[in-house]
């Protein structure tokens, strides 16, 4: 990576973990409540080194991790969080080289963290109703990682169908998934995964439903993830006061590869003793 160089994003991070984000630029200044800092002081240097504007007040500077920058990019839809996007990553498993498709772009966050995984090996489609969003969505990847090869975007109603076939993984998140589940039998392969993010459980009662009538999936887990931090600091050591507690249920499901194969793990998930 090397030393910082204009035409890069950074953020600035203050004494409290604040961030701010800016694009280096020969001769331009950051304004922070009546203070500057000079972007000249910045390139040139190796990345994490500490400045002080006009007024002292000390920052450090870093290339911004992918979780850094999806809680800062410019939102035209809510994002994944990274919590959720680190989960799903693996729940999906998410492989080198694999065809993935997606649904909607929202603001890119979900596309930059799956681009990242399938490489350039991979394929990667997204599916986006809304021109604007799907529009910001690109310009943060373009921000974030560059131009890429492996990707691929319909602005295209996924209810309304989709022409991919023999998918890895189908990962949506969009209000009702299961207008999708149709599609999806046909689009997956055998042994792919569907994946889905829902706010509330009548939505996950929804999608179960849907993926068990649909007779081709089964290993289904619903679950969601809590990431509680913490404050070290000398003698306080507790968890911090807030968090981001709900997101989104994830549903996983897995398509198996014959209807009575799977006839059998429904019956048996549905008739399974509650523990
Ligand atoms: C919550 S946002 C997705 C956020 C995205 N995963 C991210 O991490 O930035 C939901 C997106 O789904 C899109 N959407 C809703 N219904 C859709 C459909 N039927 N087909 C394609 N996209 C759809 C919306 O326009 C919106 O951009």
């Amino acid at each position: 990576m090397g030393p910082l160089r204009p035409g890069e994003l950074i953020h600035l991070v203050d004494r409290k973990g604040r961030r701010y984000p800016l694009v280096l630029r020969r001769g331009g200044v950051f304004q922070f409540s009546g203070e500057n800092l000079s972007h000249d002081d910045l390139i040139g240097q190796a990345e994490g080194i500490q400045v002080e504007t006009s007024r002292g007040t000390r920052f450090n500077a870093f290339r911004p991790t992918l979780a850094e920058y999806v809680l800062k990019m410019p939102r035209g839809a809510q994002v994944i969080y990274p919590k959720d996007l680190g989960t799903i990553l693996l729940w999906a498993d998410v492989y080198p080289g694999a065809t993935v498709v997606e649904a909607g772009i929202g603001s890119g966050a979900l596309t930059m963290a799956l681009l990242r995984s399938v490489g350039e090996k991979g394929h990667l489609t997204s599916y986006e109703i809304r021109e604007d969003f799907a529009r910001r969505a690109m310009a943060n990847i373009t921000a974030f990682i560059g131009s890429v090869s492996n990707h691929t975007l319909k602005l295209q109603d996924i209810y309304e169908g989709m022409d991919e076939r023999e998918v890895d993984r189908l990962i949506l998140d969009l209000p009702e998934p299961w207008k999708v589940v149709p599609h999806a039998v046909e689009a997956l392969r055998p042994g792919g995964i569907f994946l889905c993010l829902l706010p509330t459980v009548p939505q996950v009662e929804l999608v179960m439903r849907t993926l068990r009538s649909a007779r081709v999936f089964g290993f289904f887990e619903v679950f969601e993830t809590m990431l509680r931090t913490w404050v070290i600091d000398g003698p306080s050591v507790r968890p911090d006061h807030r968090m981001v507690a709900h997101t989104a249920f994830l549903t996983v499901a897995r398509k198996v590869a014959s209807r009575s194969t799977t006839y059998l793990l429904n019956d048996f998930s549905e008739s399974a003793p509650q523990k």
